[in-house]
């Protein structure tokens, strides 16, 4: 006898123009942010929205909740801004996760120590911590926050309490971490986490990108193999590209690294992922220049047939790639902490 289908099976995928399928959301929670990294945001910070045109919890469960019954979304991470300024994000992880999707967070890891226990047992299973260098002085230079320590303990509490696993992303700036990249792959090494190196995309709030302060992922996996002989791990569907280290077990934590080409060799092609930015915006990229309101369809009464709808909309619009480096490459009119990592 065949079982009954999944709420899964029965989905209708959320398919572009281009065939790719999307079942990843990122849901922004806050734009607000208690670091201000020299890659994101300027150091006054930037004008925050207003707390009524935020979603609420209820709101955001709500589409959380169209998009995985409906559209077979198996993927939830939770971004911000910085997530955890977002008073009882507890309470948003118990609602989404009984949706029963692959549920994440992106944290400065500065809350980590006070939090981790509680996200967890509210049903929160990976965390990626942003992590830029482990000198005190040149992470007080980059986040503008002497904070290196409190986001190492962070990390292992993250550890401790059971997160699997827990990602290191190291955002790499050329002139500024690139002579650190040996270190921190140690350090994931010897903490039991895997190490992302990220290249620095045109996300920072400030508009001083530069192609030429981009360090490719070959110098990267360079500088790595040098020190730990690696052989990589047959990619899935991911943005990042998995190594594993040769002297250790597969699978075991610490044992991989990996890099992330955002620039130089983009994903876009496999890109499954749609964005929901705290004031309820829809994107279909990172680097979208047009955003769908549902949150204006989610306060005027819309129905889960009318978000199905606007959702769909703007995943069929999707362009086929972000084009950085190209003469045609927009800019987007928002930074990373506004838009969800
Ligand atoms: N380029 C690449 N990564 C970035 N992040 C923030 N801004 C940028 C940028 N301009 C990273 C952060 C965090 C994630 C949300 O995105 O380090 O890990
Ligand atoms: Fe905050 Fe993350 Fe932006 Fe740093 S990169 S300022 S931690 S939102």
């Amino acid at each position: 006898m065949d079982a009954a289908p999944s709420p899964v099976d029965r989905a209708e995928p959320l398919v572009d123009g281009f065939g790719r399928v999307h079942r990843d959301l990122r849901i922004s929670v806050t734009d607000r942010c208690d670091f201000r990294c020299t890659y994101c945001m300027p150091e006054d910070g930037l004008q925050w929205v207003p707390r009524d045109r935020v979603l609420t919890f209820e709101e955001i469960e709500r589409v959380a909740r169209v998009l995985v019954e409906r559209f077979g979304v198996d993927a939830i991470r939770l971004t911000g801004g910085e997530p955890t300024v977002r008073a009882h994000l507890d309470e948003l992880v118990a609602r989404l996760a009984p949706l029963g999707t692959d549920l994440s967070m992106t944290t400065n890891g500065a809350s980590l120590v006070s939090q981790a226990a509680a996200l967890h047992a509210a049903g929160l299973r990976r965390v990626n911590v942003s992590l830029d260098s482990l000198r005190p002085e040149r992470f007080a230079a980059v986040t503008r926050r002497d904070a290196l320590d409190r986001v190492l303990a962070g990390i292992d509490a993250a550890v401790a309490v059971g997160f699997d696993p827990v990602k290191v992303n190291v955002v790499m700036v050329a002139g500024v971490n690139d002579d650190e990249i040996v270190e921190l792959a140690r350090f994931g090494r010897d903490r039991g986490v895997t190490v992302r190196f990220i290249e620095y995309m045109p996300l920072d709030a400030d508009g001083g990108w530069d192609g030429s302060e981009v360090v490719d992922r070959d110098r990267v996996l360079a500088d790595v193999a040098a020190a730990f002989p690696l052989e990589a791990v047959v990619r899935g569907h991911e943005p990042a590209e998995r190594y594993r280290y040769l002297d250790r077990a597969p699978g075991t934590p610490g044992s991989e690294v990996g890099v992330i080409p955002s620039v130089t060799t983009p994903f876009c092609g496999d890109c499954d992922r749609i964005r929901l930015t705290a004031e309820g915006q829809l994107r279909n990229c990172l680097f979208a220049v047009d955003e769908t309101d549902l949150r204006a369809v989610l306060r005027s009464g819309g129905t889960d047939d009318d978000l199905a709808d606007a959702v769909r909309g703007c995943v069929a619009d999707k362009r086929a790639g972000h084009g950085i480096g190209t003469p045609a490459f927009i800019r987007p009119g928002r930074s990373m902490s506004q838009i969800g990592g």
